[in-house]
């Protein structure tokens, strides 16, 4: 098998490539004075399983192009079978038809990706498990949840900050004595209703968690948010937050969320979510947000410039090292 990787997913791949202990096969790309973009598969990759990781964060339609390019480069090279893994699927949020005329972005990408001949599709915490549908080829939808639900029993046991680096994570499933009293102080948020499935699933993962899904309304013209209500389960004088969503993009949804939460008599506000897209002024909204910490995965690369004091990056490599690593020798 194969590892490759787009430019912008480069640092994931490079995790990726040390936990298989494969190394990370070359790609040529060049961008012309006009913006136009070539790339070249520079090895051989004859009869080989291909994987390739390539995030289609922003800039979104640059980064597109460069994995259709990429597609075509190992086909044309005879890779007997590539697998295309987008950590995060940029146009998911684009699955339906919201207003008359518009187009299912996402159901373009998916056709497109196709035509191009990968066989096997790879994402995490897809905006909605409806997506996997729209694809006629195999699908695997990872998820950060474990991971997250790990960080939340730190917390629950006592805070990060008493957890020395290198001490050992406690077990899978289980919640040390002195964090039951901790869990039963705290609650799981989803911000909207859309996340109560993923909300769910934390909550079982972390034993039974109690958790609430927020009201949450999008102006369809202007994208502004509204709504604050508990639209499902109960706050009933819990002090700790553990938000989760899919992604955080204008960082609206999480800010507002958060101070709905603290109107309520919330104490500390902790924010999970899987794709750090950060677009435009989020990451100062963020850190000016009533919150303690922002934790997301490495699934889209966060520029240097867009990182910020709250900030926690946790890596999904192992995840999807693991997954790659069982389709290897399921071949
Ligand atoms: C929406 O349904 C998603 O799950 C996220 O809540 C949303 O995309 C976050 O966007 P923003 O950060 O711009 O509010």
């Amino acid at each position: 098998m194969k590892l490759f990787s787009s430019s912008t997913s480069t640092n994931l791949a490079k995790k990726i490539s040390h936990l298989l202990n494969l190394s990370l096969s070359s790609v040529d790309t060049h961008v012309f004075p006009d913006g136009e973009r070539r790339v070249r598969i520079s090895e051989n990759v004859l009869g080989n399983h291909a994987f390739l990781v390539a995030s289609t964060n922003s800039p979104v339609d640059e980064n597109y192009m460069e994995l259709f390019f990429l597609i075509d480069g190992l086909k044309r090279s005879g890779a007997e079978f590539v697998t295309a893994i987008i950590p995060y699927l940029g146009y998911q949020r684009q699955d339906h038809v919201f207003r008359e005329g518009e187009a299912v972005s996402i159901q373009v990408i998916i056709k497109i990706l196709e035509a191009l001949g990968i066989d096997r599709f790879i994402s995490i915490d897809m905006h909605t498990p409806r997506i996997a549908d729209l694809f006629s080829l195999p699908v695997t939808h990872l998820s950060a949840l474990p991971l997250f639900a790990e960080e939340i029993r730190v917390i629950l046991e006592g805070g990060p900050q008493e957890r020395p680096i290198g001490s050992p994570k406690i077990e899978e499933g289980s919640i040390a004595p002195s964090g039951r009293s901790r869990m039963t102080n705290s609650i799981l948020v989803s911000p909207d209703m859309g996340g109560i499935a993923r909300i769910k699933k934390l909550a079982e993962l972390l034993g039974g968690m109690p958790y609430v899904a927020l009201e949450k309304n999008r102006d369809l013209e202007t994208g502004s948010l509204s709504g604050d209500a508990v639209r499902e389960g109960r706050i009933d004088g819990e002090k700790i937050a553990f938000i989760v969503d899919d992604m955080i993009s204008s960082g609206k949804t999480i800010d507002l969320a958060a101070k709905a939460l603290k109107r309520i008599g919330i104490e500390k506000i902790y924010v999970y979510a899987t794709h750090g897209v950060f677009s435009d002024t989020a990451p100062q909204l963020l850190q000016e947000s009533p919150v303690e910490l922002v934790c997301v995965t490495d699934t889209v690369a966060i520029a240097k410039e867009k990182h910020f004091e709250k900030l926690e990056i946790i890596s999904v490599g192992d995840i999807i090292a693991k997954e790659i690593q069982q389709l290897a020798t399921s071949k």
